[in-house]
């Protein structure tokens, strides 16, 4: 089969590392790709959002499936253009999709079939949500989201009303975030352990994937701003099989159900950003794609062949009844440029990739690169993903952090406690 991969940062690297591994996989295409990738497929320069261009390029270069990483381009509709041009693609339609693409819409569907999560009310007029704010905050702390896509800046967990009102200026008034912050969800702020579980979904059936953590903020202790992911790790101690179970039954599979019988089945991979709270899962949010940086963990440990499992759901042939992993840990840590998440530089050059990647139980995903001249350099603020594998936590984090030490550029700088304070 020949395959076109869409997106270009890490998650995509491990997508393209495990596509590469099948025996179907005849041709590897990836848009954009990074330097990375570049060592697996063939990268092409478009942009993973021109949903017109990879159109036309899956036509012209006979490609038979299309695995879709971010976000985006599933939103504006990927999935469905490529289904109208006769090219199977894995990942969710544009109304599917809404489940990540509107905040109001996933809390929406996830209150009409009763599944667990924290109460909310939506707004389109600011002096609306001041006034609810104003009454929830004698009961409880509020968490402001700008209802549209915000590619990860549209949350405020807010401590004080203060605060929560500036999040309703800044995003209903000032248009911090265009459009995406027109209208809000406000919604109460809940306590616990947060846990990322993936799902791969034909539609009707949903097979879960080894639950994530993955550490948002940017310093150690989890001060600091919040990133797009600064590690992961799997397996979770406190995700019982019990507690997977308890998040299918009363979350997933209803979401699920309730796209199919509204006539829009949610085909791709359903992430489920879970609160556990005395073994109770809440849903925070869904994705409607491959989480990153869990998909760095997930990938490693995953014996069933993805692309098999992808064209299958794209296709509409059910055959896989369970997704095989290897009951290992991993953990991932990302190196990032000096700065991120604020402003940063680019076009460092990265020393000791070759040694690190000799290592045994390693394996380095490209997310910010690019190659000039035979040299890597950064070019994004997460640069580089050091996965490390181990019979547990521990060695694979010990693992992760030697190869990390291979590794250097110029303000380079990572967590030092992903995997650490494990209950
Ligand atoms: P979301 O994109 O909706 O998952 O929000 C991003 C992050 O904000 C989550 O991963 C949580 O850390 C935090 N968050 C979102 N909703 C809540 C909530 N209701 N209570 C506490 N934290 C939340
Ligand atoms: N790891 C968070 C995300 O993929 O959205």
């Amino acid at each position: 089969m020949r395959i076109l991969l869409v997106g270009g940062g890490g998650r995509e690297h491990a997508l393209a590392w495990k596509l590469r591994q099948s025996h179907h996989c005849d041709a590897l295409y990836a848009a954009p790709g990074n330097a990375g990738i570049a060592q697996l497929a063939e990268c092409v320069p478009i942009a993973a959002s021109a949903v017109a261009d990879l159109v036309q390029f899956a036509r012209q270069n006979a490609i038979d499936l299309v695995v879709v990483g971010p976000e985006s381009p599933l939103i504006a509709g990927l999935a469905d253009a490529l289904h109208e041009a006769g090219v199977p693609c894995f990942g969710p339609t544009r109304a599917a999709a809404q489940l990540e693409g509107s905040k109001a819409f996933a809390k929406q569907l996830l209150a009409d079939v009763g599944a667990p999560t924290a109460p909310f009310a939506v707004f389109d007029d600011a002096d609306q949500a001041r006034a609810y704010l104003r009454k929830q905050f004698t009961q409880h702390p509020c968490v402001v989201k700008a209802d549209g896509e915000a590619l990860g800046k549209g949350v405020f967990v807010c401590d004080t009303l203060g605060d929560a009102l500036d999040a309703v200026e800044f995003l209903m008034e000032q248009g911090g975030l265009g459009a995406a912050g027109k209208r809000v969800v406000i919604e109460d702020r809940l306590h616990g352990r947060e846990m990322s579980l993936l799902c791969l979904t034909d539609g009707e059936r949903a097979l879960p994937m080894p639950p994530v953590r993955d550490y948002k903020r940017a310093f150690d202790g989890d001060r600091g701003p919040n990133t797009g992911g600064m590690g992961c790790y799997t397996p979770l101690p406190d995700a019982t099989p019990a507690l997977v179970e308890t998040a299918l039954r009363q979350i997933v599979r209803p979401v699920i159900r309730e796209m199919a019988q509204r006539g829009t089945p949610y085909r791709g991979v359903l992430y489920a950003g879970l609160m556990v709270h005395d073994a109770q899962p809440y849903t925070l949010e869904f994705n409607c794609r491959f989480g990153d940086p869990e998909t760095q963990v997930l990938m490693p440990l995953l014996q069933s062949d993805l692309l098999e499992l992808a064209h299958g759901v794209a296709t509409g042939a059910r055959n896989a009844t369970a997704l095989a992993f290897e009951s290992r840990a991993a953990v991932c840590v990302v190196l990032a440029s000096g700065g991120y998440p604020g402003a940063y530089r680019t076009g460092l050059p990265i020393e000791g990739l070759d040694a690190a990647a000799k290592l045994p139980d390693t394996l380095i995903f490209h997310a910010g690169t690019r190659a000039e001249n035979g040299q890597i350099l950064t070019s994004g603020g997460r640069v580089l993903n050091i996965v490390g594998l181990g019979d547990t936590l521990d060695e694979a984090r010990h693992n992760a952090y030697r190869a990390a030490e291979h590794i250097h550029f110029d303000g380079m700088h990572y967590r030092r406690d992903i995997g650490e304070s494990v209950l």
